[in-house]
């Protein structure tokens, strides 16, 4: 192609031949579309090209594969692509019918909910360690390229799986309105709670008070948890380390309940003295997702709960907080 400056329309044909030339596997259906929605400021602004004729498929072709988000107005045909993703902390949505914004497909959906974090058990990496990382993210580039593993990303068959998933929303959490804990074992789901996250900061969403609903039945009980948190404690002896934790008084390992504990290190006191008959074995198994089926879940024998049980996954989805339709 020779230098001179590209010139509607041909410019649009070429982008758009080179749209599905280049990426015949990859149509619109790439791209997650929100109706009624624009970037009001605070994004990066990497193209625009305003066409009466203006289409979606057109504008999410000129975003390409490296563009956060594009918006396109029907009204006036303008499409403008932008650097950052839509939930990016600086950048502001705002409410406008005339509007739409799409979005590269990189992230991990189910529905309303996009996958956050996915840990696997037995891995011998920690978690919180992970949960902290920030700038790790394995949904920037989850194209063809990606070298991150699919069984990681998926919640059957991940018998593969050796790496957590660590999305680029936790380290731009500002947007989330519910976050979904929840557990999956044999590849279905045995147990999740969610929270409400408006407000909330990365750990804070993970507070008895903020649960909205669970598997947990009759619910759970707020007043007797210890530090029910996502950070939890680790001890610096090699003791005992246990994170995401909705976990009674500690009375002892034997007589001990819980709804959720994470064992994050190759050691816990109570599982190793085999206290904790269905911990696992933390050397080997760890880290470890405990969960209950229902209420409370006993963890030492000498409760009367039944005995709690091991995830192969945990997973963190959230729910974005659009901004609500003006009247
Ligand atoms: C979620 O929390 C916010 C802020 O604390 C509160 O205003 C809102 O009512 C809560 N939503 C629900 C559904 O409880």
């Amino acid at each position: 192609m020779s230098n001179t400056k590209c010139r509607f329309p041909m410019c649009v044909f070429l982008w758009t031949l080179t749209f599905f030339l280049c990426r015949a596997t990859v149509d619109t259906l790439q791209f997650t579309l929100r109706k009624g929605v624009r970037i009001s400021s605070g994004a990066t602004e990497i193209r625009q090209m305003e066409r009466a004729e203006m289409t979606l498929s057109l504008c999410a072709a000129l975003c390409g594969v490296t563009c956060g988000t594009f918006h396109v107005s029907h009204t006036t045909g303008v499409c403008v692509t932008f650097t950052e993703k839509f939930f990016n902390k600086n950048v502001r949505l705002a409410s406008d019918p005339g509007w739409t914004i799409g979005y590269n497909r990189f992230l991990v959906t189910d529905g309303d909910w996009v996958l956050a974090f996915r840990a696997q058990a037995g891995i011998e990496v920690r978690v919180y360690e992970t949960w902290v990382s920030d700038g790790t993210h394995h949904d920037s580039h989850l194209g063809d390229s990606s070298d991150f593993p699919q069984a990681c990303l998926r919640l059957v068959d991940y018998e593969s799986c050796d790496r957590h998933f660590r999305s680029e929303i936790l380290d731009s959490w500002g947007k989330i309105l519910e976050v979904r804990f929840s557990f999956i074992k044999a590849n279905a789901e045995v147990a999740y709670v969610v929270f409400n996250g408006t407000g909330t900061d990365r750990e804070s969403w993970f507070r008895p008070t903020r649960i909205l609903s669970s598997t947990w039945l009759p619910g759970v009980t707020t007043d007797s948890l210890t530090r029910p948190e996502i950070k939890g404690y680790c001890s610096s002896s090699a003791s005992t380390c246990r994170r995401f934790k909705l976990y009674g008084p500690v009375t002892g390992c034997a007589t001990e309940w819980a709804y959720t504990l994470t064992i994050d290190a190759p050691y816990d006191k109570c599982a190793d003295d085999a206290s904790w008959p269905h911990a696992g074995n933390p050397e080997k198994d760890f880290p470890i997702f405990l969960y209950s089926a229902s209420g409370r879940g006993g963890l030492g024998s000498d409760k009367e709960y039944p005995f709690m049980q091991r995830a192969d996954v945990m997973a963190v989805w959230v729910k974005f907080a659009w901004p609500r339709a003006r009247m």
